[in-house]
């Protein structure tokens, strides 16, 4: 830490003000980015347990009760192959609802209100296996046929069998939308909301647009950073070989990550649990290369879990120094502190904290604790637009007007994340949104509260493709390949006076 002040005061044994025990959790559902906590109460799952009754009741609750579809982990009866079938089906439907609901209400030919909502869930898993699993189409319309049986939907089992052989005879020819607006028939056929095509449409064109909607509906590859603390990218690129696992090298951050398509064998092989590997995105690590952490540097993440970006600062800085973990939500901070502990990292120290009470905290002598870290991340809860690939039902769970709530949280965030950094320090501001709101917007607005603090580019940290003529980073998936993210560099200077 160098001549810098202790944050020895800043962890669990201060006996002062600590908000951060206060455990304040927030109503994360308005603010995006942010889960709620797990629900852990099963699912009722009709007829006999197997992956498709299992995803119909994952569906029927993310559609009746919103929960997440990443929350609702796959009944441990299930066997391993069942599982992953199961969670395949259920991101599937999801991410195609709008144009499978299109199909169903093209081919049905009653009126759509009338037709029996378990038949239409039923319905809906059947069109997803016949177009985009790899089931046999006899055995998706069997099954089915079955399916509306065991959920009390026998009315409907001869609609179901009907439905569903007309489409697969008509595969090659699918009812296409007309609603006479080009776009909204785009919105239908990529099963997206019309708001948020109609938003892009204008903001990258339609070809641009188009890319990206195929990409949020593709089944999204993964992102494998290796602990280089532990073992080197060639090691495990020379495991999996061995596991004939599906891989390639990262186009972006080709030292630190591997691309594999599948995780079944990175978690067969033991690779994270051994704390050899972390699932991560680039564009999640690019951040913190635009963050840039040094050895021995005292670090504040000011929303930290599930511990991605705290864990890999503390990788790049060799484990010297202090990366100090928070975030708002008991249960997630736990998340960090395993995964530091899996990592081996002694650098991570973590803490239930809520920043936008962190204005209160004192050291031990009364003092603030403000202005004391070399360097703070805030990623900020936001409409998580660049990430909608890997969160099949954030499309759904999103409105126009999320945008200006996010935005006033990102302000206060960004307030009070400010106050943390030391004179010459660094805050880096970051999102997975695509949305100009929540990016440079915010940080236009920041630097026009706090003159105390100036942009730095983040050219020569990271790939220049990836940074803009302002200097920030930025992702873009349909361009780039990887998820959609966001960083800038603010730099607080030297000399200010206490604000
Ligand atoms: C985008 S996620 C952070 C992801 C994390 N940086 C990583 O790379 O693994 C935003 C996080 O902010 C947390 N959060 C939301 N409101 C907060 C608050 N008021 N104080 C601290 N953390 C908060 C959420 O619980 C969520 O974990």
């Amino acid at each position: 830490m160098g001549d810098r002040p202790d944050h020895r005061g800043m962890g669990e044994e201060r006996g002062t003000a600590r908000p951060w025990d206060r455990s304040r959790v927030a109503d994360t559902r308005s603010a995006g980015g942010a889960e709620e906590p797990v629900r852990g109460d099963r699912l009722h799952v009709e007829g006999p347990l197997n992956a498709r009754s299992w995803a119909l009741a994952a569906l029927r609750r993310i559609e009746e009760d919103r929960a997440y579809v990443a929350r609702l982990e796959p009944d441990a009866g299930l066997g391993p192959g069942a599982r992953r079938t199961a969670t395949d089906y259920v991101a599937g439907v999801t991410r195609w609802r709008r144009w499978l609901d299109h199909l169903i209400d093209a081919t049905f030919s009653g009126q759509p209100e009338n037709l029996d909502q378990r038949a239409r869930q039923v319905l809906r898993l059947g069109i997803y296996e016949l177009l985009y699993a790899s089931t046999p189409p006899h055995a998706a319309v069997h099954a089915a046929v079955s399916l509306a049986k065991d959920v009390g939907a026998e009315k409907a089992m001869g609609l179901v069998n009907a439905v569903l052989r007309n489409l697969d005879n008509r595969r090659d020819d699918l009812p296409q939308p007309a609603t006479g607006d080009p776009l909204e028939d785009l919105a239908i056929r990529h099963s997206h909301p019309s708001w948020l095509v109609k938003r892009w449409r204008d903001r990258f064109g339609i070809d641009q647009l188009t890319a990206l909607l195929n990409w949020n509906n593709a089944r999204p590859s993964h992102g494998l950073r290796v602990n280089r603390l532990r073992t080197t990218v060639a090691d495990v690129a020379g495991e999996l070989a061995e596991l004939e696992a599906p891989q390639e090298p990262s186009t972006w951050l080709p030292d630190d990550l591997i691309r594999v398509t599948r995780l079944q064998p990175v978690l067969a092989a033991g690779l994270l649990t051994r704390g050899l590997c972390v699932v991560q995105d680039e564009a999640a690590a690019l951040v913190v290369r635009v963050l840039d952490p040094q050895r021995g540097e005292s670090i504040i993440d000011v929303c930290a879990a599930p511990g991605g970006k705290a864990t890999y600062a503390a990788e790049l800085m060799k484990d010297r120094g202090q990366v100090l973990a928070l975030d708002v939500h008991p249960g997630k901070v736990k998340l960090i502190e395993a995964a530091a502990a899996r990592l081996g990292l002694k650098s991570v120290r973590c803490a239930v904290a809520d920043l936008l009470s962190l204005h209160e905290l004192r050291d031990e002598s009364g003092q603030p604790l403000a202005r004391q870290a070399d360097r703070v991340l805030l990623d900020a809860p936001c409409s998580g637009t660049g990430v909608m690939a890997r969160r099949a039902d954030l499309r759904w769970n999103r409105e126009p007007g999320d945008l200006a709530t996010l935005c006033k949280t990102q302000d206060a965030m960004l307030d009070a994340a400010a106050a943390l950094v030391r004179p010459d320090g660094l805050l880096v501001y970051s999102t997975c949104s695509l949305e100009p709101e929540e990016n440079e917007a915010r940080v236009d607005a920041f630097l026009e509260r706090h003159p105390d603090f100036g942009l730095e580019s983040a050219a020569g940290l990271i790939p220049a493709d990836l940074v803009d003529e302002r200097g920030f980073y930025r992702s873009l998936p349909q361009r780039h390949g990887i998820d959609g993210g966001f960083a800038a560099r603010l730099r607080r200077n030297r000399m200010v006076a206490r604000r």
